[in-house]
């Protein structure tokens, strides 16, 4: 690949990011008051997760921060998007929050402003307390409310400083791989919990969105989703109904309520055809989760290729399998950056004039560290420009992108795959902690400094 990105400029103000968040990297589970989360229980259950690891001390984040703000500056970034551990704020879930808790961010936040970095962070990014999980988890109608008491407690300490805030990490992941597909917490399988689930995720977006107005404070706040550009497997028009049908499924289903404040009725009669009425779906929900938002933020690392058929859950689509014709990852994924800019360019029916802000975008390549420290990791340096090409063909185009943020700042737990995925842009040493910049973050401070 050419070295397309490099010599891009971006408007003025465009931040370049990086990310994480707080169960895959900060470790420390026991300190400072954290109580335990629904991740600390699912990852220590035999065969949830690659070769029995997890997220006790990962990449140790909660100690090496000031280390990881300094490498942070050394890359140039200008926003840096973290979670706040739910747990860590409120261990049980609900009641007063844990002032050491807070006063970890609160300090990282101080470092980060220091340095010219804007803290963007994410109130739930999957760690839901343990002691919630146990009622009902995101099963439970309760659960969106406890989320916006706890949002309350982060803008009141934080939102003196922090502009930019996202509510809920990709619903749809949540739901799916923890509800339907069992491979993330809590680990069920049922397409009506799934169903449930994204609703009540999507209501406390909405109820987390209201906290923060009624907090007062100026800034801005959103949703982050992951957004998968569908096409149809061939022309035939079971292949094109069936690409509608999965759009409306893992897009849509989001999108339609945040932006319109409704969800799509073919994807509901999907939903209801499969597992009866959704009386959860109570008058006034709709309105709730589209309550005025700011911006948008999308994860997006790959395409969906969708085929008719029928899937696990009786689903009425099926995915395609990698094409052997498209580079990809080392954990096989395609390499689809022209399918960013379509994404980005088609969101304004939604999003209208707020702006988007990719808060996720990266990818698996395994490179060491040679002999010397160096990790040429080509296959990143490559993907990320071709990347952020094709946001700023996006940007070209008349979408409004505000910014980039790359995943991972660190490599780090990746949920059930374990450590075994690395997404860093620094390589993370996981025995001693020790930290090394990429090819891919020299490549990338490149682009920042020149522009
Ligand atoms: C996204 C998650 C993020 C990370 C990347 C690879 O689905 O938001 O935490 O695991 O995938």
């Amino acid at each position: 690949m050419t070295a397309a990105g490099d010599s891009l400029r971006f408007p003025a103000g465009f931040l370049f990011g990086a990310g994480t968040s707080a169960y895959q990297v900060e470790g420390a589970v026991d300190e400072d008051g954290r109580g335990p989360s629904s991740w600390d229980r699912f990852s220590h259950e035999p065969g949830r997760v690659a070769n029995g690891e997890t997220g006790d001390v990962t990449s140790d984040h909660y100690h090496r921060w000031r280390e990881d703000v300094d490498l942070m500056a050394e890359i140039g970034l200008t926003a840096y998007r973290f979670s706040i551990a739910w747990p860590r704020v409120q261990p049980d879930g609900s009641g007063p929050a844990n002032p050491a808790g807070l006063d970890h961010y609160d300090r990282l936040v101080d470092a980060l402003l220091a340095r010219g970095i804007a803290p963007c962070p994410t109130l739930y990014h999957w760690d839901l307390p343990l002691a919630l999980e146990d009622a009902g988890g995101w099963l439970s109608r309760d659960t969106p409310e406890r989320l916006a008491d706890y949002a309350r407690r982060c803008f009141d300490r934080l939102g003196d400083r922090v502009h930019t805030w996202f509510t809920v990490n990709e619903p749809w992941v949540a739901a799916t791989l923890g509800y339907r597909l069992g491979l993330h917490a809590p680990g069920h399988r049922d397409l009506r919990e799934a169903v449930v689930a994204s609703h009540h995720l999507l209501l406390g977006h909405g109820a987390a969105v209201e906290a923060f107005r009624a907090s007062g404070r100026e800034g801005r706040i959103g949703i982050v989703l992951s957004l998968a550009p569908t096409e149809p497997a061939s022309e035939d028009e079971t292949d094109r109904e069936a690409a509608r049908g999965s759009d409306g499924y893992t897009n849509r289903w989001f999108l339609d309520p945040v932006f319109h404040g409704r969800y799509p009725d073919d994807t509901r009669a999907v939903f209801e055809g499969l597992v009866g009425p959704l009386a959860e779906i109570r008058d006034g929900d709709e309105a709730r989760i589209g309550t005025p938002s700011d911006l948008l933020g999308v994860n997006y690392y790959t395409r969906r290729v969708i085929r008719a058929g029928t899937a696990d859950g009786g689903l009425p689509w099926t995915v395609e399998p990698a094409s052997p014709s498209v580079q990809h990852t080392d954990t096989g994924w395609e390499i689809t950056p022209w399918k960013l800019t379509e994404l980005l360019e088609g969101l304004e029916r939604w999003t209208g004039d707020r702006p988007i802000l990719v808060t996720e975008n990266g990818c698996v390549f395994l490179d060491q560290p040679d002999p010397t420290g160096r990790v040429a990791d080509t296959g990143r340096v490559d993907y990320l420009r071709a990347h952020l090409a094709a946001v700023h063909a996006a940007i070209g185009a008349g979408a409004n992108v505000a910014g980039y943020f790359h995943w991972s700042l660190l490599d780090n737990f990746e949920w059930a795959e374990g450590f075994r995925s690395r997404f860093g842009l620094i390589h993370v040493d996981y025995p001693s902690g020790r930290r090394l910049l990429k090819d891919s973050a020299k490549a990338y401070a490149r682009i920042i400094a020149a522009q």
